[in-house]
């Protein structure tokens, strides 16, 4: 198993620097306080976990394969540039969020395993760590497809694919079929919960107003009843008044306090936790933002209130979707594309009816269907 210690040492960082024997020796001591790989929290028996490293570029970063990774199975999972704190935070970033890319991918059917690179966002030299980076993914040998995630743009995308073939997310806008995927969600919930799929009056609280939750609006601006909306990013809340005026602003600290038919998260991480869950006045919590639940108690608590929770690596499965579409299909059919999307909303529909029936929360019927499905990949 590898150690984030050993990995450090293997890629030549100590011997290469020019330190003196006690710098070296201090710094050989606080590298065997790093933890290793398989006793972090987010380690989960994954199939691949590495260290890159170029003293070239400065590329720093991780690939982790969760299931599968295999030619005939490729791991699919985007790459995120991100101000990494410290390398285990990177390398737990990585193990976290390639666990959720297969549960995602076994949920909507995709016969692929789950995978994340992370990039320690660099200083300096951009363009260098983004094509070493590729050059790494290329060891993989199509074991590991990627694209655009947090801090990679697609000039980024551009840069990488110069490089490396294995990049996916040139054909369409991923997060338009996140957008779209989040619709089929929010119907199938609605049925759950009222009895009747029609967005048309319903009411809303969109938080995050970046790519995903502007073409969220586009979608349900045209029916839906009041929508509120947040953002901390002054340039999106601006956008989002002139685009759609009828859309209420409100502080972010708010918005998911409003009260509503559905508060949707677009943001960041664990917008679902011990202070706000208590707060929520929506019926139903439906929304695209990876890692909603800060646990899995998180779950129990919204299933106890009577919220409904529909599990976000469900609901936000369109993104996939349309770059597994372009990894297996040269030629673009959009109406293929958002069959499979729609297949969405009956997946929760299912989940809905289970939880139903077992009095559970649904985020944990989603974990055990997926589980079910992955095990053995
Ligand atoms: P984005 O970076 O374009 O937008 C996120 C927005 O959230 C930004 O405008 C940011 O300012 C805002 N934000 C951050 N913290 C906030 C807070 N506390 N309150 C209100 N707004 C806040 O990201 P994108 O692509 O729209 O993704 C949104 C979420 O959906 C992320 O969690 C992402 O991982 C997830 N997701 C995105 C997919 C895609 O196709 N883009 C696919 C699957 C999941």
């Amino acid at each position: 198993m590898i150690r984030l210690s050993d990995t450090l040492v293997a890629a030549g960082r100590v011997s290469s620097s020019g330190q003196s024997l006690m710098e070296r020796l201090k710094l050989g001591l606080s590298f065997m306080k790093t933890p290793r790989i398989e006793s972090l929290p987010e380690f989960d028996d994954h199939r691949f976990v590495s260290f890159l490293y170029d003293h070239k570029s400065g590329l720093r970063g991780f690939i982790s394969i969760h299931r599968a990774g295999s030619l005939e199975r490729p791991a699919f999972g985007a790459t995120r540039c991100w101000k990494y704190r410290s390398e285990e935070e990177a390398a737990r970033d990585s193990l976290r969020l390639s666990r959720l890319m297969s549960y995602k991918a076994a949920l909507a059917g995709i016969p692929y395993g789950g995978a994340k690179g992370v990039i320690m966002a660099p200083q300096e030299k951009r363009d260098q760590v983004l094509k070493s980076y590729a050059e790494r993914v290329n060891f993989l040998g199509g074991r590991f497809i990627t694209g655009t995630d947090a801090g990679i743009d697609d000039r980024d995308l551009n840069v990488m694919r110069g490089v490396s073939p294995y990049l996916v997310g040139f054909r369409t806008d991923p997060s338009k079929y996140t957008a779209l995927g989040m619709v089929k969600a929010i119907q199938a919930s609605l049925e759950e919960k009222f009895g009747n799929a029609d967005i048309k009056g319903k009411s809303f609280a969109v938080q995050g107003l970046g790519k995903v939750g502007t073409n969220f609006l586009k979608l349900i601006y045209p029916k839906a009843g009041m929508i509120y909306a947040a953002d901390i990013d002054r340039e999106r809340v601006e956008y989002v008044q002139k685009r759609f005026p009828r859309v209420r602003i409100v502080p972010a600290a708010s918005i998911h306090k409003q009260t509503v038919d559905v508060f949707s998260p677009c943001a960041l991480s664990h917008a679902l936790n011990r202070e706000t869950i208590p707060e929520l006045e929506s019926a139903i919590v439906a929304g695209a933002a990876n890692n909603q639940l800060e646990d899995k108690a998180a779950g129990e608590l919204l299933h106890k209130r009577g919220i409904l929770y529909a599990p976000d690596y469900a609901v936000n499965a369109g993104g996939l979707i349309s770059v597994v579409d372009e990894y297996e299909h040269k030629k673009f059919d959009p109406a293929r594309l958002e069959r499979q999307v729609n297949k969405i909303g009956d997946t929760l529909a299912k989940i809905f009816a289970q939880s139903r029936k077992e009095k559970r929360p649904t985020n944990v019927i989603a974990d055990e269907v997926a589980e079910k499905k992955f095990d053995g990949y």
